[in-house]
This record gives structure tokens, C-alpha cells and sequence, in this order.
């Protein structure tokens, strides 16, 4: 059992402190927010994630998981040291990393004795060594350090089953000594026999950034293939099946819809097309995938503004979904933000629910008419679009929905309705890339 120190306590952290005490291991998590330590000190999660309130609650009863905002002690009593805070998006499209840059410097003045500093943070490549420089200047003669890169692969929704049960596990050390107590800490997967790749510092912060901006590449490739689909009469779920078929491109991710969104994918890309031009190696495939994105999500408004006859003044919409998918009550970067922002422009109306996400949204529009249900947000409105695919959706009565509607038109941008019970009930509709039911 080791005793390890998780500072932030912002999703990453908090999952992977859970995660981490779940493993056996005796883990403190520590933030400078006195306010979310001390809610988790009561008991009370501050984000919607399935699956972390029991993996907290169970290993705070059993003694192994404790939040405090004394960073200094955290750090001090630590053998291994997690740096979990975030890394937001800076002006030029990089990440900022001025809260990982100061926990650094706490870490320094604290170092008494050997400890591995590992950083889960998303972090452009090349913080490795400024994070060792800044310990460095800042650490007691006694102290003593190894440096490890240990990125995180979860999914917003997921986070608790990819933290328990990861692909595979991303060690960047340059001392042995380190990656042993590394694989001590995840030694549950080791047994589990789950891979743990040994790279170097670089190497390994590389690794998260070409797999996320990959992922994000599909994504944007299969959405213009969905819009190729339709101007020559194919069907993009039958085209992304076959090609998943080829184990070469495998089937995950070939999902069409209105764009990605979320805390990663938008930054990720980001960070690494400013990285590879800083460094004079531009990855154009990532800025079109960029480029993609935003043009599907404009895209999705100009479906919409189709469908109600080329003008949103005094209509009302009704919007279901707001998180940038289901599961989260994660709104950044979700297409649901330009699709109101086009309603509102444009003089309409809109009437928004989701089942979550509801709260988060209104950081972004403080007046919608948020409602507490698909029927009070659909109720007497001239067109609905569905922006998330929570499986409340998918299984929504189209009669009754057709019943309240003012005129019956629905875009379906995440392609969940079925077109023959559409056309059925008579609705006007349209989705991403699919042949319409005749
Ligand atoms: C992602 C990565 O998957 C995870 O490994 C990483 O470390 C953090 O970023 P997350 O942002 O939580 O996770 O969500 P993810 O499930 O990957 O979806 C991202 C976006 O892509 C969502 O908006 C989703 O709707 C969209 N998406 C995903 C598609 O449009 N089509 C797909 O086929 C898959």
C-alpha cells in the first residue's frame, strides 16, 4: 500500500483519487478550493459522474480516501504525488499550464525526501521538463524526485469503468526505480494483465494528444462523409458499418452527428495543431479536422433553419439535449450552444431540457424557458431538435410528441429516430446522412 497525493479535485482527480484508493492504496486528495473540499469532506460530489459517488463514499468508509486543503502536508507525507489540476485553453490555442506550473513549485518547497511526481494533467509536450525544472529550483537539498507522465483515457459518462478498467495504462518515466513504484500503484491491472506501456516523458504526453486528435479526425471524417452521403443518395450508417468491418478502422467512433464537443476533443486538437506549428511540423489533418467540426455544427443550424422554412423569427424550438453527450452534465463545446445561439439570433424562440444538463447550460444562456421535461419543452413549439442522444430519446412516444407539437418537423442530429415512424406520424424531419423513408 502506498501513500499517494491527488492534487485538484476536478474530474480527472477525483476519479482517479477514487480510483487509485480503490486499488488499496491510502490516497489524499487536495485542493486550494476550500468550498468543493469541503463538500467532499460532507460527503457531496460536485460533478455528475456515473459510479463516483459509490467509488468515494466506499473508500472513505474504508478508511483509504480523505480531501484537504493543506496542500503542504499532502505533499509532504506523500511517497507519490498525482498532479490532476486543469490545463484550460490559453489564447493561442495551447494549453495553459500555470496551475500545473504552481502545484510544481509547491511540490518543490515541500520535497522532503524521495518522491515520484507523476502528471495526469493533458499537458503540451515538453511540461515534463519545465515541471522538473520548476521543482528543481524550488526543492531542499534533501530533496529528491523521479518525473513520470501518466496521462488519463476517460470518457466524461465512463470515467469511473475506463479508471477501473483501462485499455491500457501509459507510463513516461526515464528511471526504472520510478516506473516499479508506478506499477505498484496500478499493480490490481497489472494482475488483470491489462497492458502498461514503459516510454519516456515526451513519448507518452505525445500519446495523448495523437489518440485524442485522432479520435477526433474520425469523427470529423465520418460527419463528411455523412454529408457526401446525402448529396448522392447513400446511407452513412450502412457505409460506417461496412467500414467498421475492416479491422483496420474498427466500428468506435464512426458515429455521424452534429459535432464533437466536450473538454477534450476541442481542446486536444487545438493544442496540438499550435504545438506542431510552434514547433514547424503543422498537422493539417487536425486543423481540418477543426475546420470540419465548426462546420458541422453550423451545419446542424442550417438543417434546422431549413426545416422551419428559412426563418427562426417568433418560432419557437424546442431543444432536447444540452450536454455535449448523455451521461454528463458537461455543456462546453456542445453543438446545443450554436444551435441556440442560431435560434436566438435569428428571432426564435427556445424552449430546452435536459435531464441533467439543464443547470450548466444557463452559465451559457441565464434565459432560456429550461423545462423539466421533453413534453413541457416540445409543448405547442414549431420544431424540435434533438442534440443528445440520452436514451429517454430515443424511445420517445412520436405520437404524443406530434399531439403538443404546433407543426410536427424534428431534426434528428444524432440520427436516433426511426424515419419509417416518422413518416408515419407525418413529421417533417431530417438527420445526419441518412437515405429518408420514401
Ligand atoms: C474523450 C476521450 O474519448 C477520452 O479518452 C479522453 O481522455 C477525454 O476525451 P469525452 O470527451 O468524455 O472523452 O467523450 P467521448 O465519448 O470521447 O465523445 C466526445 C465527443 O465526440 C462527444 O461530443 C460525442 O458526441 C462525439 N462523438 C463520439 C461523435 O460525434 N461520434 C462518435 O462516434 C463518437
Amino acid at each position: 500500500m502506498k501513500k499517494i497525493t491527488v492534487i485538484g479535485t476536478g474530474y480527472v482527480g477525483l476519479v482517479s483519487g477514487g480510483g487509485i484508493s480503490d486499488f488499496g492504496h491510502n490516497v489524499t486528495c487536495a485542493d486550494i478550493v476550500e468550498s468543493k473540499i469541503k463538500s467532499l469532506q460532507e460527503g457531496e460530489i460536485p460533478i455528475y459522474e456515473p459510479g463516483l459517488n459509490s467509488l468515494v463514499e466506499r473508500n472513505v468508509t474504508a478508511g483509504r480516501l480523505s480531501f484537504t486543503t493543506n496542500i503542504d502536508k499532502a505533499i509532504q507525507d506523500a511517497e507519490v504525488i498525482f498532479i490532476a489540476v486543469g490545463t484550460p485553453q490559453g489564447e493561442n490555442g495551447e494549453a495553459n499550464i500555470s496551475a500545473v506550473e504552481s502545484v510544481a513549485r509547491s511540490i518543490g518547497k515541500n520535497l522532503n525526501g524521495y518522491k515520484v511526481i507523476c502528471t495526469k494533467s493533458t499537458v503540451p509536450i515538453g511540461t515534463g521538463d519545465r515541471v522538473c525544472e520548476l521543482i528543481r529550483e524550488s526543492m531542499p537539498e534533501n530533496g529528491e524526485f523521479d518525473y513520470v507522465s501518466n496521462p488519463e483515457f476517460l470518457r466524461e459518462g465512463s470515467a469511473v469503468k475506463d479508471f477501473l478498467w483501462p485499455d491500457r495504462v501509459v507510463i513516461g518515466a526515464t528511471s526504472e526505480k520510478a516506473f516499479e513504484i508506478m506499477r505498484d500503484v496500478y499493480s490490481p491491472l497489472y494482475v488483470n494483465e491489462k497492458p502498461m506501456l514503459h516510454t519516456n516523458v515526451a513519448t507518452a504526453e505525445m500519446i495523448k494528444y495523437a489518440a485524442n486528435a485522432f479520435l477526433a479526425l474520425k469523427i470529423s471524417y465520418i460527419n463528411e462523409v455523412a454529408n457526401l452521403c446525402e448529396q448522392v443518395g447513400a446511407d452513412v450508417h450502412q457505409v460506417a458499418k461496412a467500414m467498421g468491418q475492416d479491422g483496420r478502422i474498427s466500428p468506435k467512433f464512426l458515429h455521424p452527428g452534429p459535432g464533437y464537443g466536450g473538454s477534450c476533443f476541442p481542446k486536444d486538437t487545438h493544442a496540438i495543431a499550435a504545438l506542431s506549428k510552434k514547433k514547424g511540423t503543422p498537422m493539417n489533418t487536425i486543423d481540418a479536422a477543426i475546420i470540419t467540426n465548426n462546420n458541422q455544427k453550423k451545419r446542424m443550424t442550417e438543417k434546422l433553419l431549413n426545416l422551419v422554412g428559412g426563418d427562426f423569427s417568433n418560432k419557437t424550438i424546442g431543444i432536447l439535449g444540452l450536454a455535449f453527450k448523455p451521461n454528463t452534465d458537461d455543456v462546453r463545446e456542445s453543438s446545443s450552444i450554436d444551435m441556440i445561439q442560431a435560434i436566438l439570433e435569428g428571432g426564435g424562440m427556445v424552449n430546452a431540457f435536459d435531464p441533467i444538463a439543464n443547470e450548466s447550460m444557463k452559465l451559457f444562456f441565464p434565459n432560456l424557458n429550461y423545462c423539466d421535461s421533453w413534453e413541457t419543452a416540445c409543448n405547442n413549439t414549431d420544431a424540435v431538435a434533438i442534440m443528445t442522444e440520452w436514451n429517454e430519446f430515443r424511445g420517445l412516444s412520436l405520437g404524443e410528441l406530434k399531439s403538443i407539437m404546433k407543426s410536427p418537423t424534428i431534426l434528428d442530429t444524432r440520427n436516433i429516430l426511426s424515419m419509417e415512424k416518422l413518416k408515419e406520424h407525418g413529421f417533417k424531419y431530417d438527420n445526419v446522412g441518412r437515405i429518408k423513408a420514401l
